[in-house]
């Protein structure tokens, strides 16, 4: 996910932005940039790769600036290399910018600049930012001073939609900075004649813990001596300095003491992100990133999913909502087997491999053998630039952002947000009479998706209930997650978070096979999760729950939002009503803060797990 930092001040403004950019690494980039104003235009310096790259291109014409902006880039438009590296600047090199987020508009406002004259020098969407305020400026004639430049930037951010956290130098404001926010994170650390812009406190923190948070809408203007907040119309907004007393390793994490809760809490804006720019405010699905015409969708008579641990149980949901609404025959694999079993493929399969890193050894074998077979292999991937994205002949990215946890969080609330964009997507646009999804039904599932980030974040107030649950349920030896169809899905990520992250033995099981065999195993000090979401399966499923309850198990049920409570239960959850098949999302977000508070009452290595990596890159 890319950083952006800034200084202003009587300091190296280039060393000083570069080195708080460096607090920002952890975030993952491709390439890194740093713009300063210098003799007759603004000066940028790129590099593809890490900072150090970029510090190499450092020079005298550098030093002594006092005014620098700078940038690290995680790919999401164009790809990553020292062009499509930020700063971008406008034709005339008199100013330039830095970016964070996505502009959904900016292929038409880029036809459009074309059109006026507009020379682009990079495929981001970001430079659009830089001709349009350049375009502006040329309107206001008077751009020449920093109330000129100011309006122009006002101006053209009402013309954008989208996301941005924004930094502007220009030539013609040398010892300003300008910055907006809309939707992507942008603090301003407050220094004694000097001042700093960054994506997070952390980055500013080895200079100043003085720093106002920056919300939706607002904008500011920096010099040496002052800051002026207002709002894009120009009028003053006031924000409250906030007196940062964290040390410097809380700070990475947000405040959070770990980074799989910090991920567990970017859960709404993975979401977000992964539909922005895909669900238009119509209720249409478009899916820019895939070569396939929607009549060329219909050449593939079979899906084939293939994944790993997290991924693969996205893509279990993924198995049952694609079969559900457009009836064609899905399997859904774990990679590690898939090439071992001489699967069946050919140019009618559409392999969908699902990946957080995207480098993850077996799954990129499954993309080969699949390819190797004829068949058309789509990754479903977080890591822009990794191998899968690279190789594999179609790429939906999902935007979790840099996920560091070694138990996945976020990656699979995305994984799961691409599933049902290229499901519902797919559905729409079939022409073989086979799909079962009604235009009621489809606008019904678009309203729905667009709930589902502030459906998480009222889960995300409730952090408390479960880590008070978490002291009881951490004196349990044993778990099992039952569930039935979307349930029973969601049940294998909720077991796997729990074991891998607490080491207490838990498994998922269809909750009618529990009598089949896995009913030995229950007694006193085991723990039952049983999912309740499906109303068709419900009254079974309560009858499962008290199987296992007249065996003095603790229950634990996590129903929906106003149904009753069935007496088997001990400890109750609740969680807000969606479409059936978004369940599993919705659902995971109670297991995942249950899974972390377990671990954390027994003192776990929450971020490292013993034994397990990051990313898998070997069979
Ligand atoms: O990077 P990938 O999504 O391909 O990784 C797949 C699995 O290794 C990963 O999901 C793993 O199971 C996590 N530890 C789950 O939390």
């Amino acid at each position: 996910m890319c950083g952006i930092t800034g200084y202003i001040g009587s300091g190296d403004a280039v060393e000083i932005a570069i080195n708080n950019l460096k607090r920002l690494e952890y975030r993952g980039y491709d390439s890194a940039g740093v713009a300063f104003p210098d003799t007759n235009s603004v000066s940028i310096l790129r590099a593809p790769g890490k900072i150090v790259n970029l510090e190499a291109l450092l020079s005298g014409a550098s030093e002594h600036k006092h005014v620098a902006i700078a940038h690290t880039r995680w790919a999401t438009h164009g790809r990553p290399c020292e062009a499509n590296a930020h700063p971008h600047r406008d034709c005339t090199g008199q100013l330039a910018v830095v970016h964070n987020g996505i502009i959904e508009n900016y292929a038409e406002l880029r036809r459009e600049l074309i059109a006026k004259g507009h020379e682009f020098a990079s495929d981001t969407d970001t430079e659009v930012f830089a001709h349009l305020i350049e375009e502006m400026c040329e309107l206001e004639k008077g751009c020449d001073k920093t109330e000129g430049v100011a309006n122009a930037i006002r101006k053209a951010l009402h013309l954008v939609k989208g996301s941005y956290a924004l930094a502007v130098i220009s030539q013609s404001a040398p010892d300003t900075v300008f910055v907006a926010r809309k939707e992507s994170p942008l603090i301003i650390g407050l220094g004694d004649g000097e001042n700093f812009i960054g994506s997070d406190i952390p980055a500013v923190m080895r200079y100043t813990r003085k720093v106002l948070l920056l919300e939706d809408g607002d904008f500011a203007i920096l010099t040496p001596n002052s800051v002026t907040l207002t709002d894009f119309e120009g009028a003053p907004v006031h924000r409250e300095i906030l007196d940062i007393t964290w040390d410097d390793t809380a700070a990475e994490k947000g405040g959070h003491a770990h980074f799989m809760i910090k991920e567990i809490y970017e859960n709404p804006r993975t979401v977000r992100e992964t539909l922005r720019g895909r669900l238009m405010d119509d209720g249409e699905i478009v899916l820019p990133s895939l070569p396939f015409s929607p009549e060329q969708w219909q050449k593939f008579r079979r899906i084939s999913i293939v994944a790993c641990g997290t991924a693969y149980h996205a893509g279990v949901v993924g198995k049952m909502f694609f079969e559900q609404i457009l009836r064609r025959p899905v399997e859904v694999n774990v990679a590690s087997e898939y090439r071992y079993s001489d699967p069946i493929l050919d140019e009618e399969t559409l392999v969908v491999l699902i990946s957080q890193s995207g480098e993850t050894a077996d799954t990129l074998a499954a993309m080969r053998e699949a390819q190797h077979k004829g068949a058309t292999t789509l990754a479903i991937v977080n890591v822009v630039g990794s191998t899968l994205a690279r190789d594999a002949d179609a790429v939906l990215l999902t935007q979790a952002g840099p996920e560091i946890g070694v138990a996945s969080t976020k990656a699979y609330l995305a994984q799961l947000t691409a599933l049902y964009l290229l499901g519902l997507y797919l559905a729409k646009h079939d022409n073989s009479g086979r799909a079962n999804l009604t235009e009621v039904e489809y606008r019904e599932y678009v309203a729905a998706l667009r709930e589902l980030p502030s459906q998480i974040e009222g889960i995300l107030k409730e952090e408390a209930t479960y880590a008070l649950l978490a002291e009881e349920l951490a004196k349990h030896h044993c778990f099992f997650f039952l569930g039935r169809r979307y349930d029973f899905a969601a049940s294998l990520e909720a077991a796997l978070k729990l074991k891998e992250i607490s080491y207490i033995h838990a498994e998922a099981y269809p909750a009618g096979e529990m009598k089949h065999g896995p009913l030995a195993l229950v007694e006193p000090g085991v723990a039952i999760v049983g999912f309740c979401t499906q109303p068709d399966t419900n009254e079974k499923m309560v009858s499962n729950l008290k199987e296992v309850k007249a065996r003095d198990a603790t229950i634990i049920t996590l129903l929906l939002e106003g149904a009753e409570t069935p007496d088997c239960s001990d400890f109750t959850l609740r969680v807000p009503v969606t479409k059936e098949a978004f369940m599993p999302l919705v659902s995971m977000v109670p297991m995942q803060l249950l899974a972390y508070h377990v671990a954390r009452v027994l003192g776990c290595e929450i971020d490292q797990p013993r034994n397990l990596a990051k990313s898998v890159t070997v069979e």
